[in-house]
């Protein structure tokens, strides 16, 4: 078998926790644990987010149905989602349901030691009241801190992500990146198992929620690692992309159009 498949494989297996030096991690050293969100530069330009008591509304389909029906959806209408709808997709995803201190949080999704070692960044592209750009979601306050806004974002993005078109062409694009040190500082090097398992919830509850408005998701995980940080102003190693997924409103003809699977 090739070297490369079986190290891979390796990286599957929960064989490296016995590896871990657990008296070598930040947490075991007494280091403080990173911040749950990144900071907010003092000048930022945030827009408050409807909170999860205006969400009702906006759920019309109920779980069964919505698991019933969920496909990998690659065609929108063009219909801008309002700013309640991708507050409730943001909220379900990544938002904040309990706070231990400033050490944790607990949200929507699961993550290894409440780690949450991502951070949500969002192409906006027709979402009514919100002017195109690139946003990231601030958890800790329920808002959305507006990053930058650059000519022909939606085809670099489809570039970035190899030439998948459909990528750039949803309403919003939600990019996770990942923070690893988050989950190194309890984990060390037994974290970049469980990274991967945290981004599968995230993701997972972005196609549920979505399906919940009427909306489709495509989970896309091949891109150029490289092209898409630069894109989005990463450094590429503290923070870098781990997944991404387009959404948008379900196009009349979604049903039974939902392409090919992935390149
Ligand atoms: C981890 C992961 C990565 C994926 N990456 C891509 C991708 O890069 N491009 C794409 O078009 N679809 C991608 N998909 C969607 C799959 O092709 C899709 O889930 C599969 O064809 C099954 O279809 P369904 O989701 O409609 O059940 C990805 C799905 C997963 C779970």
């Amino acid at each position: 078998m090739d070297d490369l498949i079986r190290s891979h494989r390796r990286w599957l297996k929960d064989s490296i926790r016995k590896k871990v030096d657990w008296g070598a991690t930040g947490q075991s050293r007494g280091l403080p644990p990173p911040p749950v969100q990144k900071p907010v530069p003092p000048d930022a330009r945030t827009v408050a987010l409807p909170e999860p008591d205006r969400f009702d509304p906006v759920c019309t389909a109920g779980l069964l149905r919505v698991l019933r029906s969920r496909r990998s959806i690659r065609r929108y209408a063009d219909t801008p989602l309002s700013l309640q709808e991708l507050a409730f997709l943001l909220w379900s995803t990544q938002g904040i349901t309990e706070r231990y201190g400033d050490e944790a949080t607990f949200r929507p999704v699961p993550s290894a030691g409440a780690r949450h070692a991502f951070e949500t960044y969002l192409f906006c592209r027709r979402v009514e009241t919100l002017e195109e750009g690139i946003y990231r979601y601030l958890p800790l306050s329920h808002s959305l801190l507006f990053e930058f806004r650059e000519r022909g974002l939606a085809d670099r993005i489809s570039e970035a992500c190899l030439g998948q078109r459909f990528v750039g062409k949803g309403a919003v694009t939600f990019f996770w990146s990942v923070i690893p040190y988050r989950m190194e500082w309890r984990y060390g090097p037994a974290a970049h198992r469980v990274l991967p398992m945290d981004a599968g919830h995230v993701c997972q509850n972005l196609y549920l929620s979505a399906g919940a408005i009427g909306a489709g998701v495509c989970a896309v995980a091949a891109y150029d690692q490289e092209a898409l940080d630069a894109l989005l102003r990463l450094d590429g190693e503290e923070e870098f992309v781990i997944y991404l997924a387009p959404v948008g409103k379900l196009a009349a003809d979604a049903i039974g159009n939902t392409g090919p699977p992935e390149p």
